[in-house]
């Protein structure tokens, strides 16, 4: 690029046509690869097939059922899947797209789909008793709805959760914005997950530990970045390549680090693009949570990068006796290092809902120990799964959220996205969509949440789905005079597919 203005030259230049010049270079080099040939081999994500020839319908079959899977070379295991892998397959739509999913159920037990993130009418949230009846084992279900939005979005069973997430089932839905600006064609998706197995490889039972591995909430003992473990990429130094992260797991947190001087420039969250990019040492990602990344490895051929979650802390017992995890490394390529022409900035306006009028919601979260056996209970105001929360159309609601734990809680709510408020009461910065808010233990965190027309009842729990289990899930009723409807809206639903 031949844009290389003096220092003083750059100040006469105003934002708007930087930004301008800025969004016509990366188009421009949108495309070109610059890794060498089968880079990401080890860890590229099979996708769905789009059965449907038209361009702005994607119609996939999506199969749950129990499969081998190898985790890492001659290792298998006996895994609950969609499509026979685990992840299952990555669904990939653009923005506004129409997606059509024929699910069926081929697992022992009763299940659902649940499209996180996604803006969705309630009839396809995926929750049995609010959206829809559970899809019994030989059953099936057409999941069929826009995706109204970028970003990275995830799918997961919304019946024994904990349990069947744990299990395997869980699975990326990329939505690629049809205008993206960033421009980076070296694109990975990466999904983290864990899984439990016992030395003869089965799969733990998922009550195990009792009622106090429900309290700190089970983790896997294998961690896999997109099915594997421990696998390695090649890069070619200097080349910037974007990552789409998910946390999937059930209870584990994520603390991401490239090691020594390498740093993340974090663009975005779990609604798509943040207002401005942010470079990190670290990026946590606690369950259910998802990071848009531009990563550009340096190193001398033949050096590798290790890529590491380190120690967490989300409580009590979570970074005692532990060691980082290796999740999978990067072998620079013997090329010479690529030396990348300056790139804008990637931005995107945020427009903060007007908090004026709106109404403030307590959510205290608490643990007890029962009297008569010691089991332990989570509690949102006092009782575990609360009645539900009520909202009107078009309200504006500034929930306050108080942990009073001591384990940290990935909140979660269904069909909508929230700002994060800081202390003051400002969105904070960067200002992004979110959808799942990690409230550290013994702490507070504040969102706001516009609601729009879908009427229905939206969950909304721990996604330490041990947690949601054991208490820490409840509803939002959403409706037109915000009134207290009848508990389950399945009688009244007419699926009015697109
Ligand atoms: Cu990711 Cu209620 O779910
Ligand atoms: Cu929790």
């Amino acid at each position: 690029m031949h844009l290389q203005p003096s220092v003083c030259r750059a100040r006469t230049i105003s934002v708007a046509a930087i930004v301008v010049w800025a969004l016509f270079a990366s188009r421009a080099s949108a495309q070109t690869t610059l890794e060498p040939p089968g880079w990401d081999a080890a860890l590229r994500l099979k996708e769905a097939v789009d059965l449907n020839p038209d361009p702005h319908i994607v119609e996939i079959n999506l199969e749950a059922r129990i499969a081998g899977v190898e985790i890492a070379p001659g290792h298998q295991v006996n895994a609950w899947t969609y499509n026979g892998m685990i992840p299952g397959p990555l669904i990939r739509v653009r923005s506004g797209d129409r997606l059509i999913v024929h699910f069926s159920n081929h697992l022992p037990r009763a299940t659902t789909v649940h499209w996180h993130g996604v803006r969705v009418p309630i009839q396809m949230d995926g929750v049995p008793g609010y959206s829809q009846p559970e899809v019994n084992p030989g059953e099936s279900f057409t999941y069929d709805f826009v995706v109204p939005d970028a970003g990275l979005f995830w799918y997961h069973p919304h019946v024994m959760s904990a349990a069947q997430v744990g299990y395997g089932l869980y699975g990326g839905l990329l939505a690629d914005d049809p205008d993206d600006a960033v421009g980076i064609a070296d694109e990975l998706v990466l999904v983290l997950s864990d899984i439990g197995v016992d030395a003869a490889d089965h799969l733990e039972p998922p009550d195990s530990g009792g009622s106090t591995g429900m309290a700190f909430g089970r983790e896997g003992n294998i961690v896999l970045v997109n099915g594997r473990q421990q696998s390695t990429m090649t890069a070619r130094a200097g080349v910037p390549q974007r990552w789409r992260v998910v946390n999937t797991t059930k209870s584990r947190y994520f603390r991401l680090d490239l090691g020594e001087g390498q740093v993340f420039t974090k663009i975005g969250g779990d609604g798509g693009l943040q207002e401005y990019a942010e470079q990190l040492d670290f990026v946590v990602l606690a369950p259910g949570e998802r990071a848009d990344l531009i990563v550009t490895p340096r190193g001398a051929p033949g050096t590798q990068l290790i890529v590491r979650s380190q120690l967490f802390d989300r409580g009590y017992g979570s970074i005692e006796l532990r060691l980082p995890e290796d999740l999978f490394a990067i072998a620079i390529a013997n090329l010479p290092a690529y030396v990348e022409p300056p790139r804008p900035a990637v931005r995107r306006a945020i427009e903060p809902p007007s908090v004026v009028g709106a109404t403030r919601v307590t959510v205290d979260l608490g643990v007890t120990q029962s009297r008569q056996d010691g089991s332990f209970h989570y509690t949102v105001n006092g009782v575990s799964f609360p009645k539900p929360f009520l909202a009107k159309f078009g309200e504006t609601q500034i929930w306050t959220v108080t942990n009073q734990t001591p384990w940290s809680h990935p909140v979660h709510l269904h069909g909508f996205f929230f700002l994060v408020l800081d202390k003051q009461g400002m969105p904070v910065h960067p200002p992004q969509w979110k959808d799942t808010v990690s409230v550290p233990f013994k702490e507070t965190v504040s969102f706001v949440v516009r609601f729009d027309e879908r009427a229905g009842s939206w969950m909304f729990h721990c996604h330490i789905l041990d947690h949601a289990d054991g208490g820490l899930m409840g509803t939002l009723q959403l409706s037109a005079t915000g009134e207290a409807q009848p508990d389950s809206t399945v009688e009244h639903i007419h699926p009015d597919t697109p």
